[in-house]
């Protein structure tokens, strides 16, 4: 019985971007979407996303990811969002929630959308000290090497929290203090609502601080706990794009981490660049700079050569991708070889052992068992059967200018070099054409086509 509330309404000034801060993004997903997967695997009863600037975008984003993760199997949850109209602090943010969290039972913890990196599993501790304590609130707090900006955890002589000072508003030996707040606490709601009421401005920043609310509630003779983290790589807060590409690289460090000791080859892992959604299975080689995005699945004992771009792909067993090559939306069967420069879009499916050569692209277009196109071709809209082969040069013309149409080649054809097929068109088994041939109406199995326009001119068997 636990609710999240993810603050995410700031415009994030120090990104200088006219995109809210949580729509930035790292390893291809906004950062609020990061924080609200890790919101989801505490299963909590309700997500509140506090949303301001550009709040129909991050609602978006994060109505999105919530649809990915629950058609991924994660459980249903109750997305609730608050909309904060003037950002006057991260206090304020909770102010305006007030209505809503109302009556709401258990705790609720409380994050910032700017903080990516954090675990579910450090969340499941917070919580779980914070009602063994008993607490009224419990603040994470992290020791760091270099604290600038960070709120600083204030301790009495005993070593007891006492409260929390900005960056902003320390004083010299306040700022000395390595202990910091990370703008992750759990709260006992009632507390926290009756705490809000007490909230002044009269600080650096003339803003609300949610970070007041702990020492708030010590002076109510409410309990007040500190959860010390020992991991600072999890709870960077983002507020520059210095600190955007330094945590994505982090979390790219981490993906090819895993893969490595899961078995998979990253022969330059400084220049590979692999989402964290990409599953690659065992014996697979990944050459220097190659980048694989999306829902990508990878099987075993594939070769990924470099300069290659993959997008949601699905690549079966033993496949080998050559150098230059981008594949978006496709799926590629065992033991295929494709490229190098070759361009595969739009549900593009290559067969079994089929070969698709270089400056080849294939868009829409069925490939069967064993077919090769090896050379300067352009497939769209077709359906290739097993065992054709498409000679150099050749383009289906699937586009009269306003409608796409489809080229059918069955089992066993030979399409000759620099054949133009103006889709509609079928060429049967068993057929071949000649080179230069324009193939403008069907060709039925086992003929030769040739000429311009094409001749059918004998049956070959
Ligand atoms: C905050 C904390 C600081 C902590 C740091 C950790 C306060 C006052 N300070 O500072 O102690 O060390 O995070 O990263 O809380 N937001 C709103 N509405 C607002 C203001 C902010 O929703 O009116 C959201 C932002 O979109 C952001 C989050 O709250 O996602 C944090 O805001 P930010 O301005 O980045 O706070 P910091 O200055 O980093
Ligand atoms: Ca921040």
């Amino acid at each position: 019985m636990t609710d999240v509330m993810i603050l995410a309404a700031g415009l994030g000034t120090r990104m200088r971007s006219r995109r809210a801060k949580v729509l930035h993004e790292i390893g291809g997903m906004p950062l609020i979407a990061h924080v609200l997967r890790t919101a989801f695997k505490l299963t909590p009863d309700a997500i509140f996303t506090v949303v301001g600037h550009q709040a129909e975008e991050v609602e978006r984003a994060v109505r999105d990811e919530a649809a990915r993760l629950v058609e991924r199997g994660a459980a249903q949850t109750d997305l609730r969002f608050v909309l904060q109209t003037e950002q006057r602090g991260t206090g304020h943010a909770v102010m305006v929630a007030r209505e809503q969290l109302k009556g709401r039972k258990g705790p609720l913890i409380l994050l910032a959308g700017d903080g990516p990196m954090i675990k579910a599993e450090t969340l499941r501790r917070l919580a779980e000290t914070h009602k063994a304590e008993g607490n009224a609130a419990t603040v994470l707090s992290v020791e760091m090497c270099d604290p600038t900006g960070y709120g600083r955890i204030i301790r009495d002589q005993e070593g007891r929290f006492s409260r929390i000072v900005e960056q902003k508003d320390g004083s010299p030996d306040e700022l000395a203090v390595r202990e910091v707040c990370v703008s992750i606490y759990c709260f006992e709601v009632d507390a926290l609502l009756a705490a809000l009421d007490d909230l002044k401005t009269d600080n650096a920043q003339g803003e609300y601080y949610v970070t007041d609310v702990p020492g708030i509630l010590l002076q109510q003779s409410k309990r007040v706990g500190v959860f010390c983290h020992d991991d600072p790589e999890e709870v960077p807060g983002i507020n520059t794009r210095v600190e955007l590409a330094e945590v994505g690289r982090k979390l790219r460090e981490a993906k090819l981490r895993e893969l490595m000791l899961s078995g998979v080859t990253i022969v330059d892992p400084a220049s590979t660049y692999i989402h964290p959604d990409v599953e690659i299975g065992q014996d697979t080689v990944i050459h220097p700079q190659v980048i694989i995005e999306g829902e990508s699945r990878i099987g075993a004992n594939c070769t990924i050569h470099s300069w290659t771009r993959l997008r949601n792909v699905a690549i079966e067993d033993d496949v080998t991708i050559r150098n230059s090559t981008v594949i978006e939306d496709s799926v590629i069967r065992a033991r295929a070889t494709v490229g190098p420069f070759a361009r595969l879009r739009m549900q593009a499916e290559v067969g079994e052992k089929a070969a698709i050569g270089n400056f080849v692209e294939v868009k829409k277009s069925k490939i069967g068992k064993s077919t090769k196109a090896s050379h300067l071709t352009y497939l769209g809209d077709a359906t290739l059967g097993d065992d054709v082969n498409i000679g150099a040069g050749t383009v289906t013309c699937n586009y009269d200018g306003v409608r796409k149409h489809e080229t059918i080649i069955e089992d066993g054809v030979r399409i000759g070099s620099d054949t133009m097929l103006v889709a509609p068109v079928r060429v049967g088994r068993g057929s071949k054409t000649g080179a230069g041939t324009v193939v403008t109406k069907d060709v039925p199995a086992d003929s030769l086509a040739v000429g311009v326009p094409a001749v059918i001119k004998k049956k070959l068997r």
